[in-house]
């Protein structure tokens, strides 16, 4: 059977978006953006076809396992994360999120993407990685994933660009690896970046990503049920 799976998922990130929104207080279409800006890195640096389809599912992706982390191990409930007295483990939520996301059909190795998508590049996150031993797709979803934590906190304007570069100048070796700000800052200028706060953030993505439908297994059409409703 021939599936959108891409189309799929970005429904899926719809819910995570909400729940993040919520939980963590990011602005709503965080996942949306994360897989914009990673693509437009990922691209930069001569990533296409399949590779930037599998990149856009696990950046639309990254934060599968957040409400699953605080309801299975930390016995809470999800109405607001800054109630939660013990602070959190971001390494356990990437170690469920990397469980959830195994069996989906993505085309190309993946693994562990979400894993370490929380890896600083001077090894000074959960898993102690140093940007040498972490994928490449997880350290671009990694510097997106910040970038859009602190400096997309409203609407869009010069001055959020201004911070994107304070921040790029901050992070640059110790939590953001070099190549990988070094691609940002060459596919991104204030113009486009603040395209980002626009109404049409979706088909920008899909425009750079077409959604081409899979043949999929039996098999792997049951591992996206799974996924579906868990998440
Ligand atoms: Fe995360
Ligand atoms: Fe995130």
């Amino acid at each position: 059977m021939k599936l959108d799976v891409l189309g799929l998922l970005g429904a899926c990130s719809y819910a995570l978006d909400c729940v993040e929104a919520e939980l963590v207080h990011v602005t709503d279409k965080h996942a949306k953006r994360v897989a914009y800006m990673s693509v437009c890195v990922a691209e930069q640096m001569g990533i296409q076809g399949e590779s930037l389809q599998d990149l856009t599912a696990c950046a639309l992706l990254h934060d599968n396992a957040l409400t699953q982390y605080i309801q299975e191990e930390l016995h809470s409930d999800t109405t607001d994360i800054s109630k939660l007295e013990e602070p959190l483990q971001l390494g356990l939520h990437c170690s469920l999120g990397e469980r959830n996301i195994q069996d989906l059909p993505f085309q190309t190795d993946i693994r562990n993407v979400i894993l370490y998508h929380h890896e600083n590049a001077d090894g000074s996150g959960p898993f102690g990685k140093k940007w040498t031993e972490i994928p490449l797709f997880a350290r671009i979803i990694h510097l997106c994933d910040l970038l859009d934590l602190t400096c997309c906190t409203g609407t869009l304007t010069s001055d959020t660009w201004k911070k994107v570069k304070d921040f790029l100048q901050a992070v640059n070796g110790s939590v953001v690896d070099e190549v990988c700000i070094e691609a940002f800052l060459q596919v991104f200028s204030e113009e486009n970046f603040l395209l980002l706060g626009g109404d049409d953030l979706e088909n920008c993505l899909w425009s750079k990503v077409p959604r081409i439908k899979q043949n999929l297994s039996f098999e792997q059409i049951k591992s996206l049920a799974k996924f579906l409703p868990g998440s």
